[in-house]
């Protein structure tokens, strides 16, 4: 019989249980860190989770379309009932934009391609935001990214009070994870080691990286990117075979609010180390994360090699595998698109 361990409390923690909200946004951060002893063995070093999929839009970027929302509504650059909100987005900063713009009264336009899943474009149409999709790559790069702020551009041109809050540059999304690292902080305040966090646009690096700086914090960051992505720099030849079909980490481009120094390693992972890791994350901690969540356990599975004993780590988990049953939780698909003995590296 196999024997298992029960949590050593009973529901009724701290976070959030027992107290009232003034309404759903009021509810984002405060997520639960959630230690991963039976993925890591907590003899050699400690690891926790930060489950950002807590959060009411379901993934880490409700803090940052709450706080760039927020910070247009406050210099009147959006208006409720008047403007409209254009973002290029295929995932969940439009289901968090669009969950903030109802809330708000303010309009959304997202601009997705056909790797949006139906699943985030339903939810998005649900609170009222209206899609336009783009679906021809940008024929130099084979991205969609190009071709959507294209029509991102476009749309500023034409519809009225249009406002674009362009997540790439904007501070007020880096800014935002000044909150997931204060929490992070705060809950491990003794010790903290690492930190492994997946980079897209670079917000929530930036943001854990700043606060760990003002704070002069003893944390060694650890980027976590995918193999073929650009952001650090041009993908190596190795890296340019690699198709990259999961969402969330990786970019075609540097993004404009990256900044030098913000990591000290870095790490890239390939899909199918995504996709082996939310697998083992699902079955040993019955935890199921999305695809760059995968991605960071995968970074910290192969950096155990150089962490040393007695080590406390945090991964940021970006948000939950109810939004990938299709892709990396369907045998099938996995079976058609990954090469499962593909692997990534430790690049420094
Ligand atoms: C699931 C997921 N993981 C990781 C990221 C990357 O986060 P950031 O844009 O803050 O770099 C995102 C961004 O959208 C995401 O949706």
């Amino acid at each position: 019989m196999t024997s298992v361990a029960f949590p050593s409390s009973l529901p009724g923690g701290p976070t959030r249980r027992g107290r009232t909200e003034t309404d759903v946004i009021s509810t984002i951060g405060g997520t639960p860190l959630i230690a991963l002893d039976r993925l890591f063995d907590p003899d050699r070093f400690q690891v926790y989770g930060k489950c950002e999929r807590f959060n009411p839009g379901g993934s880490i970027k409700d803090r940052s379309a709450r706080s760039m929302i927020e910070q247009a509504l406050k210099t009147g650059a959006i208006v409720p009932g008047r403007s409209t909100v254009v973002e290029s987005t295929s995932g969940n900063l439009g289901v968090a934009l669009a969950q903030l713009c109802n809330f708000y009264r303010v309009g959304l336009i997202c601009v997705i391609d056909p790797k949006t899943t139906a699943q985030n474009a339903a939810i998005m149409r649900a609170y009222g935001a209206r899609l336009e999709l783009v679906d021809q790559p940008d024929p130099q790069t084979g991205e969609y990214l190009p071709t959507r702020l294209g029509r991102v551009r476009e749309l500023l041109a034409s519809v009225p009070d249009a406002y674009w809050l362009n997540q790439y540059a904007n501070e007020r999304n880096s800014q935002a994870h000044h909150t997931t690292m204060r929490e992070i902080h705060e809950a491990l305040p003794d010790r903290l080691d690492y930190l492994f966090c997946t980079a897209g646009t670079c917000g929530t690096l930036r943001g854990c990286a700043e606060f760990v700086r003002d704070h002069q914090l003893d944390v060694t960051i650890v980027a976590v990117d995918a193999v073929n992505s650009a952001i650090f720099g041009p993908p190596a030849p190795w890296e340019r075979s690699h198709r990259r079909l999961i969402p969330g980490h990786g970019a075609a481009m540097v993004p404009p609010l990256l900044r030098a120094g913000l990591a000290d390693r870095l790490i890239k992972v390939t899909d199918a180390d995504c996709v082996r890791a939310c697998r083992e994350l699902l079955a040993q901690e019955s935890v199921l994360a999305g695809g760059s969540s995968g991605a960071a356990i995968a970074a910290l599975q192969s950096a155990a090699e150089w962490i040393e004993p007695g080590a406390v780590c945090v991964a940021i988990l970006p948000d939950g595998g109810d939004r990938y049953l299709n892709t990396i939780y369907s045998d099938r698909w996995v079976r058609e698109h990954i090469e499962l003995s593909d692997s990534g590296r430790d690049m420094r």
